[in-house]
């Protein structure tokens, strides 16, 4: 069925003329159109024909480079680069050659003897020299381009010196680079030699690279080319940019080829949270983004086509792609079908196409068409957008299977309308940045993934979570062209390590957390000094409504907050102390002292997780907190009536500390935390509850079982699974309701 379907495009394509038009046709008088290709890309007869319809170069996407041409010193394995090669032979199509030196896919003896030391520079030269000759020989007939050396700048932009400390550059200094250029001129004068580069729109970047080969070629070094990897996103680079690198370029060489285009539909290179997450629908906006970038892209290359002679994607497709399909980054998707990226860089050669600036906005309530809002003086003189009044119902066309029973969030900021919520758990969004290009909302988990929002009439952008969040708290944020920031509608919440964002779903039993006309406690802030960290720090702590009126001591629970949050967390997210009041009142619990502190958790990397000890911390807590609040609140100073738990790293942390302080707490609890082993409890007498809980949504078996074991063991063990939530503050509230009670008895 997909081949039918393929052959059916082919057919639908090959139609639109009198003779099959690709890419390569329609940019016959601008530059060749080339492609990376894999083994299965020259073997498949479907995506050969694809091939041969849109391209006129064609680059090996990894078999000409060093490591998988000469594996080991003198023995070269062609087989690969050959079957691509000949493929190209066979139906007449040149190539670019990639690559001859690059520090990496490279085989290790080309720089280093057999102790693993680097050569000296004599033999290393001899070594690339051989390599250089041999595989540029092979292929002279076909390759007509080569990147000689790629990628031997650095990104770091603080550093003084402009070269990537490779190991050949450790060897060899630029030399290296000058010496590849010359032995790739030997073994053929015919070749264009190319410099290949990434991030090589950027300012300080390209400035670098402008200068090596300036350099290079005032000293007579063969450079020929430079090649603009072309590795960009749908955010940048801007027209602009790509603009001043060509024309910067222009000035020292007169070939420039982009060697590698693919555009990401996401943020990716600036790591931040993903919206295209795997299983997610590609939204219509973002394929929209995509051919906006694409044809802003070829806009400016097609400026330069008296300079550029080649631009090659790298890869045939989604589904071939390098960065995998949920990128979305090429014109032909997993299905090889073009996609509307393909039809924009193929339609705009036509005189009378126009890149549209924006995706298509709704018609305004006023009927007028008008693109963009109207622009006026203001009073001081200034422009002024005016816009239409926002109008939810333009903005939100009916949907039978949404409820249309939207309110504020009850976490949003004073008198703020947006993000609201439906009674089915949907969150709708609307952000003012009348000049962005793309807002994003990313939610957390319980969420639905990433939600494109758009640009609706007003100039305002809108959207809607795909389905029903999770009930409870998530942090969010948005990302407005590529820009992680908060949404001005919501309140802060400290977490991720940082103020997020944050949206509530009312939950169906969010009575035992409400704020309701029951005797209160009190949070206060303590400020303690800990000789330990030679710091003052600080801590919130909980005292029970009665605690003002009566001169009892109390027990104490010490509550931490999880990786990413900090003291703030329990009573602003978690509304520890509401819970405590209403059970309280209820008679349902013994009155306590909560005691929060930030447990340093923050600066622990997540890829370290395993060197986490929480020694640091544990002399914070024990050592210092905890006589601290001996000493300034009435407590139960002693064993009996301490107890710590945690949620997440927090219960990491608990678990950790309570089994080497056994003479401190009498009570644990670990909330989606971990899990106790019978094994790790030397004494049985050392503790009296253990509580341990998660949501359903996280690994509820693992408690259920761990509680089993500890119960079989004798313990005393309590677990809990909270229904329908995931590893969020939702699943912690209902645990510390669940396990408040059971403490002190
Ligand atoms: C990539 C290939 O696409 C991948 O299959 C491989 O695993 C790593 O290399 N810059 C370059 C290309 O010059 O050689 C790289 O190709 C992508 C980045």
């Amino acid at each position: 069925m997909k081949k039918f379907a393929f052959l059916l495009s082919l057919l639908l394509l090959s139609n639109t003329g009198t003779k099959a038009q690709g890419l390569k046709d329609a940019y016959q008088d601008y530059f060749t159109i080339g492609v990376a290709v894999n083994q299965r890309n020259v073997t498949n007869p479907d995506q050969q024909a694809l091939i041969l319809r849109e391209f006129n170069s064609v680059t090996a996407e990894n078999d000409m480079k060093p490591q998988p041409t000469e594996p080991r010193q003198g023995q070269f394995d062609f087989s690969r680069a050959d079957r691509i090669a000949n493929f190209c032979r066979a139906n007449g199509i040149k190539m670019r050659g990639h690559c001859l030196m690059w520090h990496s896919q490279i085989g290790e003896w080309i720089y280093k003897d057999e102790q693993g030391n680097l050569l000296p520079k004599e033999e290393f030269f001899r070594r690339m020299r051989e390599h250089i000759h041999a595989v540029v020989n092979r292929y002279k007939d076909v390759v007509y381009a080569w990147d000689v050396v790629n990628e031997a700048m650095t990104d770091d932009k603080n550093a003084t010196d402009p070269y990537r400390q490779s190991q050949l550059y450790q060897i060899a200094g630029d030399e290296f680079i000058a010496n590849a250029f010359r032995y790739a001129r030997e073994a053929d004068p015919n070749n264009l030699l190319f410099y290949n580069d990434y991030n090589e729109t950027d300012p300080v970047k390209s400035q670098r690279i402008f200068e090596m080969v300036k350099k290079m070629k005032a000293n007579g070094v063969p450079i020929d080319g430079i090649g603009m990897q072309g590795h960009y996103n749908i955010y940048g680079p801007t027209e602009d940019e790509i603009d001043k690198a060509i024309t910067l370029y222009k000035q020292v060489v007169s070939h420039i080829h982009v060697t590698e285009l693919d555009v990401r539909a996401n943020e990716e290179m600036g790591g931040a949270l993903q919206f295209s997450q795997e299983g997610m629908a590609v939204s219509d906006s973002l394929k929209q983004h995509l051919a906006d970038q694409y044809a802003r892209i070829f806009g400016v290359l097609r400026k330069h086509k008296d300079v550029i002679d080649n631009v090659t994607f790298w890869n045939l497709s989604d589904r071939d792609s390098w960065l995998g399909a949920r990128n979305y980054p090429l014109p032909f998707d997993s299905e090889y079908q073009p996609k509307k990226a393909y039809d924009y860089i193929l339609n705009m050669r036509k005189p009378d196409w126009q890149l549209p600036q924006r995706p298509p906005r709704r018609p305004r309530p006023d009927g007028e068409q008008g693109q963009q809002g109207q622009r006026r003086r203001g009073p001081r003189g200034q422009q002024q957008q005016q816009r239409p009044p926002f109008n939810a119902a333009l903005a939100f066309p009916e949907d039978a299977n949404v409820k249309e029973d939207f309110k504020p969030s009850e976490m949003n900021q004073p008198g703020r309308d947006y993000p609201q919520v439906n009674s089915q758990g949907i969150v709708r969004f609307r952000v003012e940045a009348p000049e962005a290009k793309s807002v994003v909302v990313s939610l957390g988990l319980g969420g639905q993934g990433g939600t494109q929002l758009h640009q609706c009439y007003d100039g305002s952008w809108v959207g809607q979570t795909a389905g029903p969040m999770d009930e409870g708290f998530h942090y969010y944020h948005l990302t407005v062209d590529g820009g992680v920031l908060n949404d001005p509608g919501a309140n802060n919440y400290y977490g991720s390590t940082r103020w997020e964002s944050g949206i509530e779903i009312p939950a169906h039993d969010r009575d035992f957390y409400a704020m309701k006309n029951v005797p209160h406690g009190n949070v206060q802030q303590v400020l303690f000094w800990s000789e330990s960290t030679q710091q003052v720090r600080r801590a919130f702590v909980y005292t029970p409504p009665t605690y003002d009126k009566d001169k009892k001591k109390y027990p104490v629970l010490y509550l931490q907050h999880g990786w990413g949050e900090d003291e703030t967390a329990w009573s602003r997210q978690g509304h520890a102390n509401l819970i405590m009041d209403n059970l309280i009142a209820e008679g349902k619990c013994e009155p306590f002292i909560i005691v929060m502190t930030y447990g340093m958790t923050n600066d622990v990397r997540f890829g370290r997780l395993g060197e986490f000890t929480a020694k640091d911390f544990e002399k914070v807590l024990v050592d210092e907190l905890v006589p601290y609040i001996d000493g300034h609140f009435r407590t139960k100073a002693d064993k009996a009536h301490r107890a710590m738990a945690g949620l997440s790293m927090g219960g990491f942390e608990t678990k950790l500390i309570t089994l080497r302080r056994p003479e401190v707490f009498n009570y644990y609890g670990l909330l989606s935390g971990g899990t106790y082993a019978p094994e790790d409890i030397k004494d049985a007498k050392q503790v009296r509850l253990i509580f341990q809980s998660c949501g359903s949504k996280e690994n509820p078996d693992g408690i259920r079982q761990a509680t089993a074991a500890l119960q079989a063991a004798g313990h005393n063990a309590v677990g809990y699974v909270s229904e329908g939530t995931a590893h969020e503050f939702l699943t912690w509230r209902r645990s510390l309701y669940q396990m408040a009670p059971l403490l002190f008895k």
